[in-house]
């Protein structure tokens, strides 16, 4: 057997049956039989004469053989990059050879169905030989035979590798690492996952474009037809265009699954015809809007971001430098709170809730789907508008499997509330982070109100929700001041009997309170309780989202520890629970003009203006605390800029958001040559803000993947000695969608890297 190393491959010889596009795009990968070659040489071998000839003369193959056994002989890592149904004549030509002719050689295939391969194998050789590893590239093109060969075929494309128990894990580890020479990504799965896997994303569309052209092809007016049928068609019948032969291959030697996959697509295109003749718009809507949000997804799944992923996305960093001037006028993106409300209150609503200025971050995309998945048809989001076809209290419908609710705290949070109330069973899910938060703090009030909502996890993600309950009103006294456990009740509360309320230990935001009175809905405040009476319908609305005021907080500090700085932060929220941000600045010494004020949907707005200002370091008053609580990691930042000493008590509470806020922001200042000294609800920062010199150094940190404390570091880069390199930032997008784009927009230095190239 070869050995692993690289090295070793200088003394072997790759042969590939085979010279068509797939086999010529392996030849040219693996460098031609140039001197770029990775192997000792390259041959090959077609049943096809002229393309034998071809692949010489094209430099494919630095020569061909008169036949498999021939190749088989000589050499000894082995493509077989023949059609499915050619497999079976090349095995049994390969028998000449003895009844293991491939012994000691490593041999893989690039056929699109992989059942079916090892069958053959099994029928003619009685086994799968052991170096024998079955895969497939996905990649191609509609192009077929020896010209088309291309170097680059594979780069950035998957190759599934599907080795059954007797493969030997060596002949494994070479494939991957050819096809990884060759640029693509290999993944393994087993055969029959494989085959149904193909047979949705591959064998089905290709079975619909060929169809549909010859459809069309056949009408006695098809030039006509082709004549107009111009984007749209081209674009969705390219695969058309692919080898015949080939595909007809496939399709029988993947039928059972590609008739599994069929019959499915056959029901969905009866429903869509029965919606059209019927009129049933809101089924038609239903189908193109989730289509059409997956379809958006599609960019951002495959490149690892966030958005209804694992927390794989640890790539992106971001690099930050200083910076002396600071101006312009902007506008951030929409309040996050708001947004997730928008969509929960807008589906439970009888009628069309149209929302503008909506977040379009990867937290409330994660909402937007979770309805979606319930049933709930939303338009959008286009350039912040969405319309939320409400399907009233009693109208959301069981998702199809969990939600996964990705970064998203608050999606989980409310959620848990309102599903808990629901005539059917939910799980919630969500990323690395999410999945570390407590639950307790809503699994309790829920479970006095009769919910059965449960943990495996310690309290924590995944969470089982049970329906059917019959939810009784409460009074709860919040343990802990937290508007996502608040709302929780509240949305629980609609659907119990009797009257709901929850007193709070200190005043924390009041979006859903507010939004709910805006939806017709009548909910009392008084004091430090709020309190609704279950049953009330929602009827639909408008809503303005003001801009996110926590987001605007990284540019209130940016400008205040800039040395000159003149900057307008236009049409942010300044509700009152959430305006400790600007009353902790202005106690620090920050120049904040406030105009333009006024109200949209219930929500007070306004422009503020920030000028560059000597900060002083304070105690934190504890009851701005919670009307600050997202804003520490950067109000660190400033109080690091600021003369004398900065005290923070009372903020356990960091501790348990998307990082331990408290000791990640430490960590990382100490990273920058900036020692804190942590406590267990605080912290205390020593001031270094006498001049306007550099106050941290440069260096790297890591976010832990919390997009505010990436935020926080890149602000902190206004005033250091050299640029700061802030690790797996991607999570930026969860709140703040291209934030170093609005940031570079003033004059902030922000680069992105992806720290994987
Ligand atoms: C939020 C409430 C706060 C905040 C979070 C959003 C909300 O959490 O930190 O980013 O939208 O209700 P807690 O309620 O847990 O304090």
């Amino acid at each position: 057997m070869l050995g692993t190393t690289p090295q070793d491959w200088r003394n072997r010889t790759l042969g590939v049956v085979g010279l068509g596009l797939i086999g010529g795009s392996i030849c040219l990968g693996a460098g031609g039989f140039r001197g770029a070659s990775r192997f000792n040489s390259i041959i090959g071998f077609d049943a096809d004469p002229y393309a034998r000839d071809q692949s010489v003369q094209l430099g494919l193959v630095e020569r061909c053989t008169d036949s498999v056994v021939e190749l088989v002989q000589q050499a000894d890592i082995i493509i077989l990059a023949v059609p499915v149904k050619a497999m079976g004549v090349v095995l049994r030509d390969c028998t000449a050879l003895g009844k293991q002719p491939f012994s000691g050689k490593i041999v893989s295939d690039v056929g699109s169905v992989k059942g079916s391969v090892h069958a053959c194998f099994e029928s003619i050789l009685g086994e799968l030989p052991p170096g024998m590893v079955l895969g497939h590239p996905i990649a191609g093109s509609e192009k077929s035979g020896v010209f088309a060969g291309r170097a680059d075929l594979f780069v950035d494309h998957k190759v599934i590798l599907t080795p059954v128990d007797t493969t030997d894990p060596e002949a494994v580890a070479q494939i991957a690492r050819l096809w990884t020479l060759l640029g693509a990504e290999v993944l393994e799965m087993s055969v029959d996952h494989h085959d149904r896997v193909l047979a949705s994303t591959s064998h089905l569309p290709h079975l619909i474009a060929f169809s549909l052209v010859d459809t069309l092809a056949v009408q006695d007016d098809s030039l006509e037809i082709f004549r107009y049928a111009a984007g749209g068609f081209r674009d969705f019948t390219r695969i058309a265009g692919s080898d015949p032969v080939m595909w007809h291959d496939i399709f029988l030697e993947n039928k059972t699954a590609v008739l599994e996959s069929l019959e499915l697509f056959s029901k969905d295109l009866g429903r869509l015809k029965a919606a059209i003749e019927s009129g049933d718009s809101e089924r038609l809507l239903g189908v193109f809007t989730r289509a059409k949000a997956a379809r958006d997804h599609f960019g951002t799944m495959l490149a690892n971001k966030p958005y209804r992923q694992k927390m794989t996305n640890t790539e992106i960093e971001f690099i930050a430098g200083p910076a002396t001037q600071l101006g312009g006028s902007i506008r951030v993106p929409g309040d996050k709170s708001i947004s997730h409300r928008s969509i929960m209150l807008g589906a439970l609503a009888e009628g069309v809730t149209s929302v503008e200025g909506f977040l379009e971050g990867e937290d409330a995309l994660a909402t937007i789907q979770a309805f979606r998945d319930m049933g709930v048809v939303i338009e959008g989001p286009e350039a912040g508008a969405v319309k939320v076809h409400g399907v009233g209290l009693h109208g959301l419908k069981a998702a199809p499997g969990p939600l996964y609710l990705g970064n998203s705290g608050t999606s989980m949070r409310l959620l848990s509330g309102l599903l808990a109330a629901q005539q059917f069973d939910s799980v919630l899910t969500g990323d690395e982070s999410l999945s570390k938060r407590p639950m307790k703090r809503v699994m309790d009030p829920l479970a006095q109100m009769n919910a059965l909502v449960e943990s495996d996890n310690d309290g924590r993600p995944p969470l089982k929700i049970s329906g059917k309950r019959e939810l009784k009103s409460i009074h709860y006294d919040l343990p802990v001041a937290s508007a996502q456990v608040k709302s929780a009740v509240l949305l629980a509360g609609l659907y119990a009997e009797g009257v709901t309320s929850v007193h709070e230990p200190a005043p924390t935001r009041d979006h859903t309170e507010r939004m709910l009175r805006g939806f017709g809905c009548e909910v009392e405040t008084e004091g430090a309780v709020c309190r609704l009476r279950g049953g009330q319908q929602l009827k639909a609305c408008h809503i303005d989202v003001p801009a996110d005021i926590s987001s605007a907080a990284f540019f209130m500090v940016a400008a205040s520890i800039a040395p000159q700085a003149d900057l307008v932060l236009k049409h942010v929220g300044i509700n009152p629970t959430r305006t400790g941000i600007i009353e902790i600045l202005r106690l620090m010494g920050a120049d904040l003009e406030i105009s333009n004020e006024t109200t949209v949907g219930g929500e007070p707005v306004a422009d503020i203006r920030v000028r560059s200002a000597r900060l002083k370091g304070i105690d934190i008053p504890p009851a701005l605390v919670p009307l600050a609580i997202d804003e520490f990691p950067v109000l660190f930042i400033a109080a690091g800029c600021a003369e004398g000493k900065t005290v923070l008590t009372g903020a356990e509470e960091l501790r348990v958001k998307e990082s331990d806020r408290i000791q990640v922001m430490a960590d990382g200042l100490l990273e920058l040559g900036f020692p804190t000294r942590v406590t267990h609800d605080g912290i205390e920062i020593e001031g270094r803000g006498t001049s306007s010199n550099p106050v941290f150094n440069g260096g790297t940190v890591d976010s832990h993947g919390d997009h505010r404390i990436a935020m926080a570091f890149s602000v902190a880069a206004i005033r250091s000695a050299e640029p700061i390199t802030i690790r797996r930032c991607a999570n930026v997008a969860t709140s703040f969608p291209d934030f170093s784009g609005l940031a570079a927009s003033i004059g902030m230095q922000i680069k992105i890297r992806d720290a994987k190239s």
